[in-house]
């Protein structure tokens, strides 16, 4: 499976390459209801000017506060929604391009929060996970989908078994072998554990983690848990109203953030021997975000400039005094 993936992959840029994506939702309503507003649209600005690349093999993750803009962007990247601008590069390739390659199966795939909505609950398993491949001759796609079901920690004859008859974790287990068998080497995962018990939880991230090794899968990942992330991601990007404002490997971020939303985060998270401070403000509305710098109304350390002019993501942050401040990190094990 590993050598099928890397066929035709020339390594000159990284696995996924996004660039200056950008979205928005239109809450204007029909024509009608414009009319009557004198014409105005009202946006809603989900993704501004979002950049970054993921190497194959990496786990990046996307970070921030509900209503950022991280499922927006997944969505876009897992192909089921377009973007208002912006380009997505796989392995060179502009994306829709991309994701016709092999014979149709998907080069990207995507694991949700809760597995049960995503499996057609009137398919057996054996149909689920050999939906991808259909195309192969059926003694080869159960072979096939024995498999991928004992490669995900499951029995060979649970093909024969509706969703219902699972638990959470192992319909997470499903939803990751359907993945598997559309050889996909990117999965988007947006919020895979975030439904599941504790235990349960670990026990499907060691499964990822193992799988990436063996596949070199690459993974955009998504929590809400900073505990969660940190033991997944290579690399983080923090989302603030639809911008990264800060990019940086995983280790960095929690060691040494640069940006003071980073920092605010990496305080909400409980520590060895400190509670966890309730993150401060609310995030302003996408629909009319803030002159200058969009954070600078919570921003302990906003200067005029901030309030007048939007930073430009520079060196792998957007904060005019970056270079400036020396944030405290976390050093403890968070969780
Ligand atoms: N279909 C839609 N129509 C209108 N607005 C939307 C739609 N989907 C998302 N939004 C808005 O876009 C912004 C980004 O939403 P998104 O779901 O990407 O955030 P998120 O970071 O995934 O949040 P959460 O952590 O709560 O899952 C939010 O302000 C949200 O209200
Ligand atoms: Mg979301």
């Amino acid at each position: 499976m590993k050598q099928d993936m890397a066929v035709n992959q020339p390594d000159t840029e990284p696995h996924v390459v996004v660039s200056r994506l950008n979205h928005h939702f239109d809450l204007s309503g029909g024509l009608l209801a414009r009319a009557l507003r004198g014409g105005e649209r009202k946006l809603l600005h989900a993704v501004a000017d979002v950049s970054f690349s993921i190497e194959r093999g990496e786990t990046f993750a996307l970070v921030g506060e509900s209503g950022s803009g991280k499922t927006t962007i997944a969505r876009i990247l897992a192909g089921l929604m377009p973007a208002r601008s912006g380009e997505i590069r796989i392995d060179g390739r502009p994306i829709r391009a991309a994701a016709a390659r092999d014979e149709g199966l998907a080069v990207i795939q995507m694991v949700f929060q809760d597995p049960y909505a995503s499996l057609n609950p009137r398919w057996r398993v054996g149909r689920i996970v050999g939906e991808p491949i259909r195309a192969l001759p059926q003694t080869e796609r159960i072979r096939r989908v024995a498999e991928l079901l004992e490669l995900v920690g499951l029995h060979a004859l649970d093909a024969g078994k509706y969703p219902h008859q699972f638990s959470g974790g192992q319909r997470q287990r499903i939803a990751i072998a359907r993945s598997l068998s559309a050889n996909a080497p990117l999965l988007v995962c947006d919020e895979p554990t975030s439904a599941l018990d504790v235990s349960v939880q670990a026990q499907i991230l060691n499964l990822m983690r193992e799988l990436q090794g063996q596949f070199d899968l690459t993974y955009l990942f998504i929590s809400h848990n900073l505990a969660v992330v940190r033991y997944m991601a290579t690399k983080i990007g923090v989302l603030y109203l639809g911008r990264l404002v800060e990019v940086a490997p995983a280790s960095r971020i929690f060691s040494a953030p640069r940006h003071p939303y980073t920092q605010m985060l990496l305080e909400a998270v409980p520590g060895k021997g400190r509670e966890r401070t309730s993150i401060k403000g609310e995030m302003p509305s996408p629909i009319a975000p803030p002159s200058g710098c969009p954070f600078h109304p919570r921003c302990a350390y906003a200067i005029d400039v901030c309030r007048k002019v939007t930073p430009e993501f520079r060196n792998g942050n957007a904060c005019h005094r970056a270079d400036e401040l020396e944030l405290p990190g976390t050093a403890a094990a968070v969780g």
